[in-house]
This record gives structure tokens, sequence and C-alpha cells, in this order.
């Protein structure tokens, strides 16, 4: 497959360069047409998103990628990008991509002002918590979570009453209220370890009840959960991937652990979305099925030739709110910060940095 014509077809090529300051010092909107340098400075992203965005699509696309990569430079910004984000983001505009432990350890380590954080709100907030002299944007304030809306801080404060003594771990899908009433934070790549370092016999992990009976199955801890779910992963069914092996029986299946248990027992391998990329890339099966959300296969088959996928996916609609051209205004508008209490931050941060500090 070839690009799509080089050429705008209206008007003559524009020089593209930095966007312009107007005379109050404001970024105007740059020229979004598709003309020969577009296309040339682009064309290396193109060639890995290819198998995913049709070449007739790409001259929509790509001058607001160009875009958005000279902004960063004068924003002195960072782009951080969940691996659920769609390829034309993932691939086109991403300085890091990565998992959540990933995404809040380089939101530690990165020397720019601005984050622009491209995955649901608890991502954005966490990096605010690590970073709290930094500019936090998310490109839309809506992108939530069902995990993280179904526990309050207050709710964990209640919990802690009635089980004095029993530690609670926070997965890192809640909010920074619900962090700072929390012992220590976790993710689905390092929620056993997390579960482990107290050396106690019981404790809880909240919200996710079934990140939490997985993680109880892989230990003598016992687990104690909170009634929550994500609403992406619940849907997937062990009798959905018994069907799909008897259709293919070679293929290898690998599932993230929000997914119920009986899932996860069907699955060759369960881990962090960075675990089950990193087992694709070592593994190279022939035949692959992730069962998580529908971007993970579509931005990791560029980097996996020879691995034939498998999509029975369920979409993310919070992480389907990030899109190029919110990306791009967020850039040019400054917006929407992310703002965090300093007294919750100062509490939350301490949950968040244990966990970081286990190196786990
Ligand atoms: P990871 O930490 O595995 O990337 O998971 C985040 C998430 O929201 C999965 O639904
Ligand atoms: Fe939350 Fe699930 Fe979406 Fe991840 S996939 S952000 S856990 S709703």
């Amino acid at each position: 497959m070839t690009i799509a014509q080089t050429k705008t077809p209206v008007g003559e090529p524009i020089a593209t360069g930095p966007t312009a300051l107007d005379r109050y010092g404001k970024l105007q909107p740059p020229d979004l047409r598709y003309t020969p340098q577009v296309a040339e400075a682009t064309a290396p992203i193109f060639e890995k998103v290819k198998h995913i965005i049709p070449a007739i699509e790409w001259p929509a696309l790509a001058p607001t990628i160009h875009a958005i990569n000279q902004l960063k430079k004068q924003r002195n910004a960072v782009i951080l990008a969940h691996n659920y984000m769609t390829p034309d983001i993932y691939h086109g505009v991403a300085d890091i991509v990565g998992d959540s432990l990933q995404l809040a350890i380089e939101a530690t380590r990165t020397d720019a002002e601005v984050i622009v954080q491209c995955g649901v709100h608890f991502m954005a907030e966490t990096s605010k918590i690590l970073s709290p002299e930094k500019t936090v944007l998310i490109p839309d304030m809506r992108a939530g979570c069902s995990l993280a809306e179904s526990i309050t801080g207050a709710d964990v404060r209640a919990l802690r009453e009635r089980n004095p003594g029993i530690p609670i771990i926070t997965y890192v899908n809640t909010s920074a209220d619900v962090k700072a009433e929390c012992d220590i934070c976790c993710t689905s790549s390092n929620a056993l370890q997390v579960v482990e370092s107290f050396g106690v016999d019981k404790v809880f992990l909240i919200p996710d009840k079934y990140l939490a009976a997985n993680v109880g199955n892989k230990t003598d801890v016992e687990v104690l959960i909170w009634d929550g779910a994500c609403e992406v992963h619940e849907r997937f069914t062990a009798e959905e991937l018994r069907d799909y092996r008897k259709i293919e029986p070679d293929v290898k299946i690998i599932a993230h652990p929000e997914c119920p248990p009986e899932v996860v027992a069907e699955a060759d391998f369960a881990g962090s979305t960075a675990h089950m990329i990193d087992w694709v890339k070592t593994r190279k099966p022939e035949k692959v099925m992730m069962v998580t959300e529908c971007s993970m296969a579509d931005n990791v088959a560029s980097e996996t030739p020879g691995v034939n996928y498998i999509r029975p996916c369920n979409l993310c609609p919070h992480m389907k709110r990030i899109t190029l051209t919110k990306i791009l205004d967020s850039l040019l508008e400054m917006k929407e910060e992310v703002v965090v209490d300093p007294a919750v931050a100062d509490k939350a941060r301490t949950a968040v940095e244990r966990m970081i500090n286990l190196k786990i």
C-alpha cells in the first residue's frame, strides 16, 4: 500500500513550521492541509500504521499528527499515552507509551513542563500527584473509568473503620481521594507482589473484584475485595473463549487480569497490557487472541510481523474519548488542566511512591 496523494487538493502547498503566535502571544490554529511537506514528515509514521489505517484516510489524519508533533516542542510538552489509545495516537504522536505502571514511572522522569495524558482521568491524576510542579492536561476531562467510579475516599475510610489493622491496597484505577486513604497503590503489573509485600495473611485489594480474585488465586494471602469491575473486561466470558478455541485450536489466548477468573483460567497467560505485549513479542505465536480493549492488537500488530491476531475486543468508551483533534486543541489552548488538592495529593503520593519504590 502506498501513501495517497501528497498534494493538497486545494490551493498551493503551504510552508510547514511551528504554529504562529498572534500579537497577544496566543498560538494560532495550524493550517491542516495535507501538503507535500506534511506527507514527507509523516511518511515514517504511516509505515507503522498502514496495516490498520487505509491510505485513503491518511491525508485526513497526517496534518493533525504533524501539527501536534510541532506544537508539543513549542509547549515543551510530553505525550504519555496508554496502550489502549488508537494507533494514530499511539504511533503518531505519543512520546511514551505503556501500561499504567510505566506511565506513572515516566511521569516522575520527564523534564518536560507539560504532560498531555492520553488515557483516562485517574492516569492524568497520577501524573499530577507525582509531578505537582508540572502542568498536566487531559484532552477530554470526561474520560473516566468504571473502576475509579465504583469507590470514594469516604468508602475507604468506612472500610478501614470496619476492618481495623487490615492493609488496604488500591488499584491505580482510582481517584486521588481514594489513593490518599490507602496504604499503597498497585497496578496489574505488580498487584501480586504488592499483596505479598505486607507479609500478613489478609489484605484488601480494592476496587476491582476480579483483579483481587485473580491475585487471590495465585497466593496464600487472603485477598478481600470491593464490588467494582471494569465494564470492558467483565463482558468477556469463558464460553466465548472456548468457542474461539473450537474454531482456532492453535490460538494462544492472553487476557487482562481485570477479566473474571473463569476467563483468566481459560487463557494461556494473563498480565497487564505491557506484559501482554511483551508476551507476544517474546513468544511470537502464530495466532494470538488478546482478551482486552480493541486498540491493543491494532497497536502491537505492526511491531510483531508474522503474528496473526484474532480480535474479540471490547471498546473502552472512556479511552476512546481521547482523539487527535482533542489532543491538538489541548496543546493549543492548554486545556483541560488536571488539578489535585495539594493535601490530598501529598497523601496519595505516599501510596503511589511506596509502590514505585518496591521496584517490582
Ligand atoms: P494496565 O495497567 O494493564 O495498562 O491496565 C489499565 C487499564 O485500565 C486496563 O483496563
Ligand atoms: Fe477503566 Fe476498564 Fe476502561 Fe481500563 S478499560 S479505563 S479499567 S473502564
